[in-house]
């Protein structure tokens, strides 16, 4: 039996099967493959089919194809390396799919290739709609009860009708809970900037930053297994890269409105240091020691230890930024409102030292990305290596951001499987939070403590505040549409969240700034909105980021699925694991427990 020939293929997600029918006699055929998104890459050997005995019985030979994106199929004559035929298609999941090669009956010389679906797919994206469908439900319920709820009468008629108040005061006194005036025991306020303190605290911005969290947590958990939730392959940029910058964006945000506060409140500078710099290193800890990928080795696995991460970079990133702001800290001048300038660019002209010092970033990540000289790569180079760039750089991924981590850190002690290793069979280590990239977090971080000065220079003057998000959101969206030049791939400087290149910067402030400018207006100045349930995480991050990350293995959060190929079923577990944290960090905000380091 020829091993080639096996007709039974176990299909996992996203694949199909596909029946390769060779009913030319004497001939063999080699069919090659290649991803439609797969920029450039060489076409990988997909199968062998042996020629076909005597007419009329075709020999067959079964194979997986991926559904995620179009394929690209080549099939050549196996001794003469000749090209027989080609086709485009985009295979659907777990359809039956037969590709019939023969010369047609009337005696030319033409071959003919054509594609028969014998089973029809299935409809993967089914239960990504179904959960948007049941999410919109939900929030129109909830919003229709609020509105009743808000109406006096139906209001005085359900508390007669339940008696609540009456129930309530029963139900505390039986379980001798206390009442709501006392002052709670379990208050674990780690430090001063407490979330409650009014100036410092906007709540858009929590309630972006939870947004951010919970769609973090959902891709980390696996995001139903859809390649739109998982990290771009190399260029492009998919849902999940959206939302660390966005993270690193509420950071810088942040840093600027807490830190005015307490300098106000009159902290010194040199105490406020040692704050931010004791707040870097437990982030960084927090990184290397507790969310380690490879802590399942032992505790004392080292020698493997990943020393880049996502922890790690906010850390350095908070403390380049933060030092940066207090190093040229001013008092904010209080007179703001008085003038009434629109197009005063007092929040960008106080702060030209910080411009100046991450202007001189900038050049230092353009200089080394594109001149630094990387042995047996083509300075400049932003590829994925593999079989991308017609597989000529293999070793290359990453170009100078990768070879400067190989260097500095060693293989071993980056991140193992890139995201690229599947698409592009990228076989070198590649840290997506490595030391280069770490400029352009900085950058990115910086863009939004100057969101951060525009909501605190033009306190309660919402149209110089709207003014200004427009114009930062449109001229970063320029920028990056200049370097991409509106393409994946083919742009100056590609959006690529592998990189950090500076391109994904502009893309994602313009987004985070976008984002700002519509929640500003509705939550924090009409309060159309109060940010549930956003909100919650928001005010909860590091606790559900760390929490996520130590329990994603244990029941509820995982559990064994019954099919562990199909996407409904881990977008289920996916969904309600991600739901639990929302609702483990109301609780906490409920009981008024915010773990802030
Ligand atoms: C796919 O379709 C072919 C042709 O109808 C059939 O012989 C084969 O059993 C099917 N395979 C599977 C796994 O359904
Ligand atoms: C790439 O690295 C692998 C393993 O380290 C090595 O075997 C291979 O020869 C390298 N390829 C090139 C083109 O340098």
């Amino acid at each position: 039996p020829d091993l080639d020939q096996k007709k039974h293929v176990e299909l996992k997600m996203d694949q199909a099967l596909l029946l390769i029918h060779n009913e030319l006699v004497g001939t063999s055929l080699t069919v090659y493959w290649n991803s439609e998104s797969c920029y450039h890459c060489l076409y990988q050997v997909l199968v062998n089919v042996s020629r076909s005995g005597k007419p009329g019985t075709p020999s067959i030979a079964a194979v997986a194809v991926n559904t995620q994106h179009g394929s690209f199929l080549r099939l050549n004559n196996t001794s003469e390396e000749r090209e027989v035929c080609r086709l485009e298609y985009k295979f659907g999941e777990f359809g039956n799919y037969s590709l019939l090669v023969k010369r047609p009956n009337n005696g030319s010389n033409e071959i003919s290739c054509d594609l028969v679906v014998n089973k029809d797919p299935v409809d993967s994206n089914l239960p990504v709609s179904i959960a948007f469908l049941i999410g919109l439900v939900l929030i129109i319920a909830i919003s229709f009860l609020r509105f009743l709820l808000s109406l006096q009468d139906f209001n005085n008629w359900i508390s007669k009708a339940i008696n609540s108040r009456e129930t309530d005061r029963l139900i505390n006194s039986e379980l001798g809970s206390p009442s709501r005036a006392d002052p709670l025991g379990g208050d674990i306020q780690l430090e001063a900037w407490r979330p409650s303190a009014p100036p410092s605290r906007l709540r858009c911005v929590d309630t972006f930053r939870g947004l951010a969290l919970i769609i973090m947590v959902f891709v980390n958990y696996g995001g139903g297994k859809y390649w739109y939730f998982k990290h771009a392959s190399w260029n492009g940029l998919t849902v999940a890269d959206l939302v660390f910058p966005c993270f690193l964006n509420l950071v810088g945000n942040q840093i600027f409105l807490s830190m005015t506060s307490i300098l106000q409140r009159g902290c010194s500078k040199f105490k406020l240091l040692g704050k931010i710099a004791w707040r870097s290193f437990l982030l960084i800890c927090i990184g290397v020691v507790i969310v380690n990928p490879n802590y399942c080795l032992g505790p004392l696995s080292w020698d493997k230890v990943r020393i880049p991460g996502v922890l790690q970079r906010l850390g350095v990133t908070y403390f380049v930024v933060a030092v940066l702001e207090l190093l040229f800290a001013k008092p904010v001048p209080e007179n703001c409102a008085s003038e009434r300038s629109c197009f005063s660019l007092r929040d960008l002209t106080a702060s030209w030292p910080q411009w100046l010092f991450i202007l001189t970033l900038e050049s230092i990540w353009l200089t080394l990305t594109f001149f630094l000289p990387v042995p047996g790569c083509p300075t400049g180079y932003l590829g994925p290596g593999g079989i991308g760039d017609w597989g000529k750089y293999p070793n290359c991924t990453g170009g100078a951001a990768g070879y400067m981590d190989r260097v500095l850190l060693g293989d071993e002690h980056l991140y193992q499987h890139p995201s690229s290793a599947v698409l592009y069979h990228t076989e070198m280590a590649y840290d997506p939070e490595g030391i280069l990239g770490t400029i352009n977090s900085i950058v990115m971080a910086f863009l939004g403590v100057q969101a951060g000065k525009i909501l605190l220079y033009y306190k309660d003057q919402t149209k110089d505040i709207v003014i200004r998000f427009t114009a930062w959101c449109c001229i970063l969206g320029l920028t990056s549409a200049a370097l991409t030049k509106v393409s994946e791939n083919e742009g100056f400087i590609p959006v690529n969240k592998n990189l950090w290149s500076i391109s994904y910067v502009t893309t994602l402030s313009s987004f985070a700034f976008f984002i700002l400018l519509v929640l500003y207006p509705i939550v924090d100045v009409k309060g159309l909105w109060t940010g549930t349930p956003f909100f919650y995480p928001g005010m909860n991050s590091i606790l559900v980021y760390v929490g996520h990350e130590v329990f994603k293995n244990y029941f509820p959060f995982q559990w064994k699925l019954e099919d562990n190929q199909s996407h409904k079923e881990h977008l289920t577990q996916n969904i309600v694991a991600t739901a639990l944290w929302v609702l483990i960090a109301y609780i906490l905000y409920k009981k008024k427990v915010f773990f802030k380091i």
